[in-house]
């Protein structure tokens, strides 16, 4: 197709929509849609939705609320898509609750946007009745969704997002993924080290393989064995150009001891590494269905600190889950005081319709919840800010970005992902850059760069990074 329209994509929720806004977009790009910033420009609106928590779902109604109110305003019409994990679990009643829906699509199906789009127009000329599309097909979608161009990706900056895993088995007993996203699926390795490839040749340095339980990767190899997360991560670091890998989200369950070496042999992963615990109560994580205890966190926690001791903790937290008393609560803020964490994700517990624990009794107050979360967000707080502080007068490798707010400034990001500004010209970016932490304030850290990639040599002085554990001995 040649003429141009305009394509806006809202992403809600986690890195995973992130990533497939962005495959939606390359997807689209081909049939002539180009990116705008703002719906009220665009042709086409896609919302990509998440369904983890009642607040994040219910966010796509208001949105589609106000799109609705600012079509009728301006008195005119565009096509509105809801993909993403709202679409796949409330498929066609999006349509009852909301006017001026044209698809609604799940995210197993993004590689047939096109013609499920050239359907719901055919459809909008004759009557308003959108199009629901939540199958889980047969069909890989990754085998038909086209890589992003060498322009998107360097429009897109030196990290990206790769999908390896989806879905989850785990069936956490809050939790709506194992629904929305269907059993748990590997990408085959030479699929994924072709993205990353293709990924580095346009410049990216940066990659994070993303996946709900990503530590659970298991891909099929060109020899037709299955490759484990630690290899993919060993072939990926060998690509030329990527200097820094991440995954996210683990399970501690799936944290092995060859994923533990693998964090002291490739100096490319990065030392921070995401861990939902949810809870430090025994009692709270059988009844969350979570399949360990808080022994085993903290074992998993001392091992992969014996085998980097300067990497760094997240987590995320769930407070006021069925039957979860003070006694438990106190559990948590315990797990938190001895594990000290860089930076963690707090949730009150929300229930998910369909979920087991969503018909559990012993549901806890609001207001017992509120307060729970306020004492654990504020000690998560001040562990982030004594993690941060703690970072002042250190020399790290800051993976240059992006401008900064001021000219001459550039943003980039520490191996713990803090963000760093510093004094840098344009063409650093995309670098790695050896930098003094100077500053530390709340949002972000400053320094002065030392030396790196774009700067010529470095000193020839000692740079090492600090893990929390060496923080709390201190
Ligand atoms: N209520 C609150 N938080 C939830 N999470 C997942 N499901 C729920 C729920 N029903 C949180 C978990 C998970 C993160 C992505 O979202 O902490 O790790
Ligand atoms: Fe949800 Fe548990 Fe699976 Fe994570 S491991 S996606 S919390 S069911």
């Amino acid at each position: 197709m040649s003429d141009t329209r305009k394509l806006y994509v809202r992403s809600f929720g986690c890195q995973m929509n992130v990533y497939d806004a962005q495959r939606m977009t390359d997807t689209l790009a081909k049939e002539g849609y180009v990116e705008t910033d703002s719906p009220d420009d665009a042709d086409l609106v896609i919302l990509n939705t998440c369904h983890i928590r009642e607040k994040a779902a219910e966010k796509v109604y208001s949105e589609l609320g106000r799109l609705k109110k600012a079509q009728e305003e301006a008195g005119r019409r565009q096509m509105v898509a809801v993909a993403g994990c709202v679409a796949q679990a409330e498929g066609g009643e999006i349509l009852k609750r909301a006017r001026g829906v044209d698809l609604v699509v799940g995210p197993q199906s993004y590689h047939k946007l096109p013609e499920l789009l050239a359907d719901a127009a055919r459809r909008g000329h004759n009557r308003r009745a959108g199009i629901v599309e939540t199958e889980f097909p047969v069909e890989d979608k990754f085998d038909f969704l086209p890589p992003p161009t060498p322009a998107a990706i360097a429009k897109r900056g030196p990290t990206a997002f790769v999908t390896v895993q989806e879905g989850c088995d785990k069936f956490c007993t809050f939790c709506v993924v194992p629904y929305t996203r269907g059993a748990e699926v590997s990408r085959p390795l030479a699929k994924i080290l072709d993205e990353v490839i293709r990924l580095a040749e346009a410049g990216v340095r940066e990659v994070t393989l993303i996946g709900q339980n990503v530590n659970a990767y298991h891909g099929a190899d060109a020899a037709g064995r299955t490759a484990n997360l630690p290899e993919l991560v060993r072939r990926i670091a060998e690509v030329p150009g990527i200097a820094r890998v991440r995954y996210t989200t683990s399970h501690p369950r799936d944290m092995d001891d060859e994923l533990i070496a693998a964090h002291r042999e490739l100096p490319a992963l990065m030392p921070y590494l995401h861990l939902p615990v949810q809870s430090g109560s025994n009692r709270v994580l059988a009844a969350m269905n979570r399949k360990h205890d808080r022994e085993l966190f903290f074992d998993i926690v001392a091992r992969v600190r014996a085998a980097r001791p300067d990497i760094a903790f997240s987590s995320d937290f769930i407070v006021g889950f069925p039957g979860e008393t003070e006694a438990d609560f106190t559990e948590t803020m315990d797990l938190v005081e001895r594990v000290g964490f860089a930076s963690a994700f707090s949730f009150k517990y929300s229930p998910r319709p369909g979920t087991p624990a969503a018909g559990m009794g012993e549901q806890v107050p609001e207001a017992a919840k509120s307060e729970r979360i306020h004492a654990l967000q504020a000690l998560l707080d001040r562990q982030k800010a004594a993690f941060d502080a703690a970072c002042r007068g250190r020399r790290f490798d800051i993976l240059l970005e992006k401008p900064g707010r001021f000219p001459g400034q550039l943003i980039g990001r520490s191996p713990y992902l803090q963000s760093v500004v510093v004094e840098a010209p344009l063409e650093a970016i995309g670098t790695l850059a050896e930098v003094e932490v100077r500053e530390v304030s709340t949002k972000s850290l400053s320094g002065d760069i030392c030396g790196g990639e774009f700067f010529g040599e470095r000193p020839a002085r000692e740079s090492r990074f600090i893990g929390q554990g060496e923080k709390l001995e201190a």
